[in-house]
């Protein structure tokens, strides 16, 4: 195969996605399965580390494990029907919702996983918001099946009404809770027996449509069960026409499946469905560019950043989603805000527990990079081209505290810790330009980030005895005037604080300050941090602006 044939190969078959959802339907479950499916893991529960002895992949650090939350997001790679698959793993806990954030931003489809007794819950409708604004194509996995739940139309209903999306069933069930007896597939026009055990490798059985209203099947299934399955069969069949992956790709159909990741019970179904849907690496909005995938330049930017992941090595990890091109270990690049050259010499992929060494990966993957402090969340890195990819925007924190230690000897550590974490994008910092650098304001979405971050602090850079002294703010607002350019004074006695990027910013205690300095400043528009980042790109539902609460 030629060099040009091999390489858009390789960028074809590349499907990275993550999934959405909301704590407990079952993410860290489904995320097993569906890479021992990917032949990554031999045994189940390698990765379930909530209760179970073995570490889950992505909680790698103590106080996920203690906690029992996954606060942190990795990547698993596995191949399946000869496409490359990268599952972007993201934290459930709502106080780390930028993580999922920024993770989606990586992604180029995403799985919605619904808990059948729940339905549409409300982390999974923001974070749905956040791949609409995206356009990312989402699958939907209805699961838990093997215990009661809602009746499935009324589950399409809620999720075609509350999130505003068509649902496209490949597969119905046939009862659910103790009457679950299979899964019928509309396409196949067969029905996957559940036998009410793991199923694991082993054969299903298999039977055909007419075998709905078979005796035999019969005899295993209550007559009233079978009947309203078929019904409703019949209703969808008559009622939907063909599959639109037009619509899907759009994002405005979203192809249904249910299951039980517990069980291991049409998780395969799944699988086959999302290779024969999801769509490969897609195109890329840079500064004035479009990047296509094929493209044979190496364009990539910096989604994550992670420190510590192997506490035998303590180092930091800078994540990269590859735009286009091809990835050499061991490259040259050009760090587009440094405006300076770097060699990208150790990356890794992330397999279960163990960590690979990369020395090719094409469009689509992500590697972690070694980082001894050049990156930033965001951050573009190319070859042979200069192109800079969209800022990703930071959420607006809305609790604010400030970190002190007692030893003054510490003081000038705790900065450089207080930077580097702000880097990984686990906090915000707002500097008085009067006070400087070394007493910054921090900012946090969710009370449980202080609380990781006081470990952290000690975990990871000694600093023990560190204390949160918080801070009576909740509003912070990026004064622009109407064309969108930073205002650098305002009416009125204000600190405008800097943000990351030197932006000036407003710390206020409530709303009502908020809207007596929007009177005093009738010229000046007041934006939250994305609305600020994203002022020429269309907006989100206001009610839901990228999951800020
Ligand atoms: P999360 O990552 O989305 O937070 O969910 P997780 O996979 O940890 O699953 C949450 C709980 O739901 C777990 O129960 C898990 O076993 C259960 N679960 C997941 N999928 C299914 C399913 O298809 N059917 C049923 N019946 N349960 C399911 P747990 O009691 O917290 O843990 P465990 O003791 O079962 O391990």
């Amino acid at each position: 195969m030629s060099d040009t044939s091999n390489f858009e190969t390789e960028v074809l078959r590349r499907r990275t996605f993550a999934i959405i959802s909301h704590p407990d339907a079952g993410k860290t479950t489904l995320t097993e399965k569906l890479i021992w499916h990917g032949g990554v893991i031999r045994e189940a529960g390698e990765v379930k580390g909530k209760s179970g002895t073995k570490s889950a992949t992505s909680d790698w650090m103590t106080l996920e494990r203690q906690r029992g939350i996954s606060i942190t997001s990795s990547v698993l790679q596995f191949d399946h029907h000869g496409l490359r698959v990268n599952l972007l793993d993201t934290p459930g806990h709502k106080d780390f919702s930028e993580d999922t954030y920024r993770t989606l931003v990586a992604a180029d489809s995403a799985v919605m996983l619904i808990d059948v007794a729940k339905g549409v819950e409300e982390r999974t409708k923001k974070l749905y918001e956040v791949c609409r604004y995206r356009n990312i194509p989402i699958f939907t996995f209805i699961n838990k099946c093997d215990r009661e739940g809602k009746a499935p139309l009324e589950l399409i209903d809620e999720v075609e009404s509350t999130l505003r999306m068509n649902c496209y069933p490949i597969t119905w069930p046939v009862g659910l809770g103790g009457q679950f007896a299979g899964l019928y597939h509309r396409l196949k026009k067969e029905l996957m027996v559940y036998s009410g055990k793991y199923v694991g490798d082993e054969p299903l059985e298999i039977v055909p449509l007419s075998g709905i209203g078979d005796p035999w099947l019969e005899s295993r299934v209550r007559p009233e069960v079978l009947a309203q399955a078929r019904e409703e069969i019949e209703l969808i069949d008559g009622t939907l026409g063909e599959f639109s992956i037009e619509k899907f790709r759009a994002g405005e159909l979203s192809p249904l499946t249910f299951g039980s990741a517990k069980q291991n019970f049409g998780v395969d179904t799944f699988l086959d469905i999302f290779c024969d849907y999801a769509p490969p690496p897609g195109e890329r909005e840079a500064k004035g560019a479009v990047v296509q995938p094929l493209d044979r330049a190496f364009t990539g930017f910096v989604f994550k950043i992670q420190a510590n992941m192997d506490r035998r090595h303590r180092d930091r990890i800078a994540f990269i989603r590859i735009c286009s091109g091809r990835f050499e270990r061991g490259m040259k690049v050009h760090h587009m805000r440094l405006d300076r050259e770097i060699r990208l010499a150790f990356s890794s992929q992330f397999v279960a527990q163990e960590r690979e060494t990369v020395d090719v990966a094409y469009a689509g993957d992500i590697v972690g990079v070694g980082d001894t402090g050049h990156f930033q969340i965001g951050d573009s890195v190319v070859a042979g081209t200069r192109v800079e990819f969209e800022d990703i925007p930071k959420f607006t924190p809305e609790l604010f505290a400030r970190v002190t230690v007692s030893d003054a000897m510490k003081r000038q550590k705790l900065q450089k810790a207080l930077k580097h974490l702000s880097e990984e994008g686990a906090i915000q910092l707002f500097i008085d330009p009067a006070v400087g650098r070394q007493d910054p304001v921090l900012g946090v979405v969710g009370e449980l980030q202080f609380e990781v971050l006081l470990f952290r602090l000690e975990d990871e850079y000694g600093l023990e005895g560190a204390k949160i002294a918080r801070l009576p703010l909740a509003v912070a607002r990026w004064p622009r005037t109407s064309a969108g350019a930073p205002v650098e004074s305002l009416a009125g006695h204000f600190t405008l604080y800097r943000d990351h990027n030197e932006q000036p910013v407003i710390l206020l205690e409530k709303e009502w300050d908020l809207n007596w300095v929007k009177k005093e400043n009738p010229n000046v528009e007041f934006f939250t941090s994305i609305q600020a980042a994203r002022q020429t790109r269309p907006q989100l539902n206001a009610q839901t602006e990228l999951g800020e609460r």
